[in-house]
């Protein structure tokens, strides 16, 4: 992977990773983000940026990588699994949009951590106590933050908002035109009782998953490039809670 150094913001500073033991890792993990928090203004805009979340912690650096793969190409995802389409993974997906309305989605357009959040992960990142990659949240967990509803992570007035009934939530009918054409439509509303979560199959960092093929993998069930059925995901959960350390290919 290469596509680093065309990373959104040229001036970001290189990462500043702190290979001490714990103690002194602390004091100069902490001096740095008193230094950056001096920096006031500059810092913020950096804050921004999504350079900013691996440079400051360590732990964010599985999903700075998928984010900052090629788009429609081979890749890897956030355990370092190959991912045959990254088109699959929603942050590369977004991160560069080709729109002029939206021309890039960074990682706090999609995630919008609230300080209590943000001080909990620096505390992780201090103390070393913290699992790469990081168990995966679903829609509910990813908002709870926040306090919002599930699928407010995907849909609100500036994501997807052609989505949302007058309530201003998903409106199911709205989510099942999108895919109107496809053949076997991931958001027909069969099973109501299945209660299925947008995140259940749109994955940020790993190949999403078309979980109906748990059930309808007989008829031939057509997934979009890079997707997997819900076999092979359950198989790449399964291998990484056996291997929670994997370390990506390019370290
Ligand atoms: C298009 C939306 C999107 C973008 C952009 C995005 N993510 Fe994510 N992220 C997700 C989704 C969905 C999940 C949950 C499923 C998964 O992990 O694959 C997630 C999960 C995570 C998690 C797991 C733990 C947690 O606290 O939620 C971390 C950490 C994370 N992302 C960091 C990042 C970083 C850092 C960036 C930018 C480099 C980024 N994300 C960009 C959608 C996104
Ligand atoms: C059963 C699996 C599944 C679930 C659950 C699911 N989706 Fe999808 N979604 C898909 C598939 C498959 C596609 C087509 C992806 C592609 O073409 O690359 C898609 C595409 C989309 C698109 C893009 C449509 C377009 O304009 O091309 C949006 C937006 C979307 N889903 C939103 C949602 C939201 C919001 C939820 C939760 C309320 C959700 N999805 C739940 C499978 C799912
Ligand atoms: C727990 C197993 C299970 C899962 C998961 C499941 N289905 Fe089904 N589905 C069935 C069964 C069994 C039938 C046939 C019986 C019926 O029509 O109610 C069916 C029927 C259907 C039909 C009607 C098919 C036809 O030939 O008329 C559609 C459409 C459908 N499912 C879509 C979905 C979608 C979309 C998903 C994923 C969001 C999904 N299913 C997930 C078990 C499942």
């Amino acid at each position: 992977m290469t596509s680093k150094d065309t990373a959104p913001n040229a001036q970001a500073p290189k990462k500043a990773r702190c290979p001490m033991k714990r103690g002194k890792k602390f004091g100069i993990c902490a001096a740095i983000v008193i230094v950056m928090g001096g920096a006031g203004i500059g810092f913020w805009h950096w804050h921004e940026t999504p350079g900013f979340c691996a440079a400051i912690c360590h732990n964010m650096d599985p999903y700075l990588d998928t984010y900052l793969q090629d788009q429609n190409a081979p890749g890897i995802d956030k355990y370092g699994n190959a991912v045959s389409d990254t088109s699959a993974m929603l942050s590369t997906r977004h991160r560069l949009t080709h729109t002029t309305a939206k021309p890039e989605i960074r990682c706090m357009d999609c995630h919008h951590p609230v300080i209590a959040q943000q001080m909990q992960e620096l505390t992780e990142q201090i103390s070393g106590n913290y699992q790469l990659p990081q168990t995966e949240p679903n829609a509910h967990q990813l908002v709870e933050w926040e306090k919002a509803e599930p699928t407010q992570f995907c849909s609100n007035e500036n994501c997807h908002s052609y989505l949302m009934g007058a309530d201003g939530l998903v409106n199911r009918a709205n989510l099942e035109k999108v895919t109107v054409n496809r053949k076997f439509n991931p958001h027909s509303q069969h099973h109501p009782g299945l209660e299925i979560q947008c995140t259940d199959c749109h994955k940020g960092h790993r190949a999403s998953v078309l979980v109906c093929t748990g059930c309808h993998e007989h008829e031939n069930v057509e997934l979009p490039k890079g997707w997997v059925t819900k076999a092979e995901g359950d198989k790449i959960l399964a291998n990484a809670k056996a291997n929670p350390y994997v370390q990506l290919s390019n370290r």
